[in-house]
């Protein structure tokens, strides 16, 4: 019997209107324009602006262009699964929400949590739904409004982050395409250094947490650099390794967005030339879920039949991985 493979059929990002540029923190907080660019890559964001906003109204966006560009209706996924860190609502989930928001009202779906790292979780899980041969159609949503827990007074964190949404559908396929292979890590260990203090059960919100800020993100850069640099490197080499990949049999090396110089040092481990990097942290900042998709989406045009591509992911918790799969079509 043929194998079953979940392939990526379908790729489509969508992200707010307004663009936060590094000028403009320049009056916010104290920092420069080349002390962002040297340390992070990052030039500007977009931000989700408005009043009760939240992150389906990007995703909605994201997955009203992928359903179109597919040319199938909302009424043919199956199963949506909604990986971020900043849902609508602690409950219901934002599967729930996006689902309701744009019509896929046959499908099931759940929130995945696994921070930057929760759109690789996302992909692998959603994979084994389809290669099980129980679903068709599997949409994958990677997306954050990063904005709403970033601290616009804190030099340190408002200057990374930045709000976007990209989708992908997974369908099956037997044409040796799709997804080959992932390795997913976690370290329970990492916690102290990249975090959301109150909110959650352990320290729910009160005056007391609102006025220490603990509603916002917590993160110890250079600790989390550190390890970001070794896990995210060492993850990709070795999936490579592993599927007997050198880095010329290598398209594309799709990372996650957290800072340039953990993407080249990413690179350099895997010896594949800054050609074949998908690098846009410049023009969206870290946008936590959606950096990958958001990549995906915008190289498609680039992306040929049996391309092989490296996803790779470091993230708070702490958790990291890599997917190694096979592009499954053509430029349209
Ligand atoms: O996506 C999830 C995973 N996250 C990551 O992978 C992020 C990993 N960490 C990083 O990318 C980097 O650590 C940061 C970009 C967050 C920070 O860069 P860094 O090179 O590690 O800087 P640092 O925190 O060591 O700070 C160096 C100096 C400090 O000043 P002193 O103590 O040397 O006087 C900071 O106060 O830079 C200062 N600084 C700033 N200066 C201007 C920190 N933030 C800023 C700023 N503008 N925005």
């Amino acid at each position: 019997m043929t194998k079953i493979n979940a392939a990526i059929t379908a790729v489509a990002h969508h992200v707010p209107d307004y663009v936060l540029t590094n000028k403009e923190l320049e009056k916010m907080v104290d920092t420069n324009d080349e002390w962002i660019t040297s340390r992070t890559g990052i030039k500007e964001r977009y931000i989700l602006k408005g009043d009760n906003k939240g992150v389906t109204d990007i995703a909605k966006g994201a997955v009203e262009k992928l359903l179109a560009k597919r040319g199938i209706g909302p009424e043919e996924i199956e199963l949506v699964i909604f990986c971020t860190v900043t849902p609508d609502r602690l409950f219901p989930a934002s599967a729930n929400i996006v689902s309701e928001k744009t019509g896929m009202k046959n499908a099931w779906g759940y929130d995945l949590n696994a921070a930057c790292s929760g759109f690789l979780y996302g992909v692998t899980t959603g994979s084994k739904f389809i290669e099980s041969g129980a679903y068709k159609k599997v949409l994958v949503i990677g997306a954050d409004k990063m904005s709403s827990i970033v601290d616009y007074t804190d030099r340190s964190t408002c200057i990374i982050f930045g709000d976007g949404a990209g989708a992908v559908l997974l369908e099956p396929t037997e044409d040796g395409t799709g997804i080959q292979d992932s390795i997913l890590r976690s370290d329970g260990s990492g916690e102290p250094f990249l975090h959301q203090k109150a909110g959650g059960s352990r320290r729910p919100p009160s005056q007391e947490t609102l006025d220490s800020g603990e509603h916002y993100v917590h993160q110890e850069g250079k600790t989390v650099f550190k390890f970001a640099v070794s896990n995210m490197a060492d993850v990709s080499f070795e999936i490579m390794e592993r599927n007997n990949l050198s880095a010329d049999d290598v398209a594309w090396l799709v990372p996650h967005q957290a800072n340039l110089r953990i993407i080249d040092a990413t690179a350099k481990r895997m010896g594949v030339g800054t050609d074949k990097v998908m690098i846009n942290i410049d023009r969206y900042g870290n946008t936590t879920n959606g950096t990958i998709p958001i990549c995906l989406s915008e190289w498609e045009s680039k992306l040929n039949k049996g391309d092989n591509l490296i996803l790779a992911a470091f993230g708070g918790g702490f958790t990291w991985g890599s997917v190694y799969l096979k592009w499954a079509y053509g430029p349209s």
